[in-house]
């Protein structure tokens, strides 16, 4: 248990003993540094609790508290507000503690096995940046989650079986007619057919369709029949589209790569479809499904509930096979594989109704047990100065490989590492670059909107990547120049900064801890932040390694040792990679 949870644990059984029965409190992090290290507000509660005035049972927490040898300058201010400092013993003694291992201080929690369903990439459309949010996003809370105990297993749930794919086979079909894919006489292996398609190819393939699709009925009708024909794995389609999701997928593992993301399953929508006729059983037996001018739809609007809720469209009329189908047949398919606790979708905020719709067929058709939880993470989107989603110069969705490129461009304007061969320099701006990119899109909580703003988010100074990634390199190679030390450790600090550098070291469990509570990274990334602004400040205003005194000197180094280690850990966390230098 982390050191200030065991804290805690300790204080509320002294007031307990004091005669204020309680079973928890919090050491709130003060704000105000002149009063003390932390505040407790619990007078405030136990007032209410056994009729008495706050600033009295205030009074006598802290007569209690006062004989706590790692306790000082206990004092009530206001009505009832305890503030209290840490000693430095206690403080020089957990942190050497954390020095000798961080994860010491983690407050694991009770194990789960959960799914994270994140990425979502589409199978022949390029990724663009509505995916980017999910994958930084879902491969962070993967690592925070793991670290705090959990089992995680990460699925790419990749899109490989809606009506764009229908639209790429047409339109390949339409481009090369003579492929044997499309020839029903033809009996030999698929395998042997040189397919003269690149993934380059495919991202020009899709916008082209889908667009020719809006303006040509006839053309949509085709597409249709043929998305029907390959979820029904008809011969020739169904093998062309095996091979455009192999070329596809390729390319989508090498941009999830460069952004640091990794799945355990490349599952797809379409590998469900095993489970279809079960899950469609399912819902039969149990009169879930209605029948709706010739399509099959399930009704989830609850008794008494006032706002719409329209009912979940399961298969259409023609037969096709829809979103909400796939994701009731991947619960299905999860629950039978794996039989985990929690299924997490990282998964825009725009796909609400979906998720709403799916989770309460799920539950109406008990597809999992009841106390498996399904839950959507959504989040808001990445947006252009016009506060709509960001786009390319002529208003086309823009892809996540142009919007890194971006970012990139303007990374290598700022830092100018010298001495670097011009093809380091390269891949030290494209790890930087997709730092800032990354650091910038988990600093908002998720749920909210953001702007794209690249000189801001290149930016060395401030909230940025760039920023933590140039600082902590600089820890780096302040500790590479630091002399050999026998025993690392932490006697004194004999200043402000240095102090409150080490309590917000102390803090570190709670931001963990919140940040997976909340499913959301903005605590971390703001942690990040603040503790390198404060190491930062210390670093300019104290020569370190010309220090005279040795007990103090090596007490620094220590202490800087332990932010970035922190850092190390915080970034990796985030899925940021560190260069070696920039
Ligand atoms: N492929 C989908 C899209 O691009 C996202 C998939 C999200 N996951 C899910 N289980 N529905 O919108």
């Amino acid at each position: 248990m982390s050191i200030i949870k065991t804290l805690e644990k300790e204080i509320a059984q002294i007031i307990t003993e004091k005669g204020y029965e309680i079973e928890k409190t919090t050491l709130l992090p003060s704000g105000r540094k002149d009063l003390g290290d932390y505040q407790i507000n619990d007078a405030f509660f136990l007032a209410k609790k056994y009729k008495k005035n706050p600033k009295e049972i205030a009074e006598s927490i802290k007569e209690a508290l006062e004989t706590d040898q790692r306790l000082t300058n206990i004092n009530v201010a206001g009505a009832g507000f305890i503030n209290l400092t840490i000693t430095d013993k206690f403080l020089y003694e957990s942190l050497n503690k954390i020095h000798s291992n961080i994860e010491e201080n983690i407050d694991k929690q009770e194990k789960k096995k959960i799914i994270i369903d994140y990425g979502g990439a589409n199978v022949a459309k390029a990724l663009h940046v509505g995916h980017l949010r999910s994958a930084n996003i879902g491969e962070a809370l993967k690592r925070l989650a793991r670290l705090l105990g959990h089992e995680v297993l990460a699925d790419a749930h990749l899109g490989d079986y809606g009506r764009p794919l229908g639209l790429v086979l047409l339109e390949i079909q339409k481009r090369y007619p003579n492929l044997a894919y499309f020839d029903p006489a033809y009996k030999g292996e698929y395998k042997e057919i040189s397919l003269p398609i690149t993934n380059q190819d495919l991202e020009e393939i899709y916008p082209y369709a889908s667009l020719k699709a809006k303006e040509d009925e006839e053309y949509l009708e085709q597409a249709r029949q043929i998305t029907t024909k390959l979820q029904h794995h008809e011969k020739g389609y169904y093998d062309l589209w095996k091979k455009v999701v192999e070329i596809s997928k390729e390319d989508i593992k090498k941009v999830y790569d460069k952004l640091n993301v990794s799945f355990d399953l490349w599952q797809g929508e379409s590998d469900a479809m095993e489970y279809f006729d079960e899950l469609k059983q399912i819902f039969e037996t149990k009169k879930l499904i209605k029948e709706s001018n010739g399509a099959k739809i399930i009704e989830v609007k609850q008794e008494e509930e006032n706002a719409p809720m329209p009912p979940l469209l399961l298969i259409r009329s023609n037969n096709s096979i829809s979103y909400e189908a796939t994701d009731l047949a991947t619960i299905l398919e999860r629950e039978k594989k794996y039989h985990p606790d929690e299924i997490w979708y990282c998964v825009d905020g725009r796909q609400q109704l979906h998720f709403q719709q799916t989770f309460r067929a799920a539950r109406l058709a008990k597809l999992t047990q009841e106390a498996t939880k399904l839950e959507h993470i959504g989040f808001g989107t990445m947006n252009g100065k016009d506060k709509k989603p960001f786009k390319t110069r002529d208003g086309g969705v823009m892809p996540l490989k142009k919007l890194i490129e971006l970012v990139k461009e303007e990374t290598l304007k700022k830092i100018n590492p010298e001495n670097i061969p011009k093809q380091k320099q390269e891949e030290i701006a494209m790890i930087v670059a997709i730092a800032s990119l990354k650091y910038a899109d988990l600093l908002p909580f998720r749920g909210t909107d953001y702007i794209f703003e690249v000189e801001k988010f290149a930016d060395l100074e401030g909230k940025t990547g760039s920023y933590i990634l140039y600082s902590t390199i600089r820890m780096k190679s302040l500790l590479e120049k630091s002399p050999f030390i026998e025993k690392e450790e932490i006697t004194k600090l004999e200043n402000q900064t240095a102090r409150e550098i080490a309590i917000t070291i102390l803090n570190l469990p709670q931001i963990l801890t919140k940040a997976l509570d909340s499913k959301s990274l903005n605590d971390i990334t703001e942690y990040l932040y603040k503790l390198t602004s404060l190491y930062n400040t210390f670093y300019a205003e104290n020569k370190i390694l010309t220090q005279k005194d040795n007990q103090l000197k090596n007490s620094w180094i220590t202490l800087t040792k332990i932010v970035y280690k922190i850092n190390l850990l915080l970034l990796d966390i985030l899925a940021i990679k560190v260069p070696e230098k920039m």
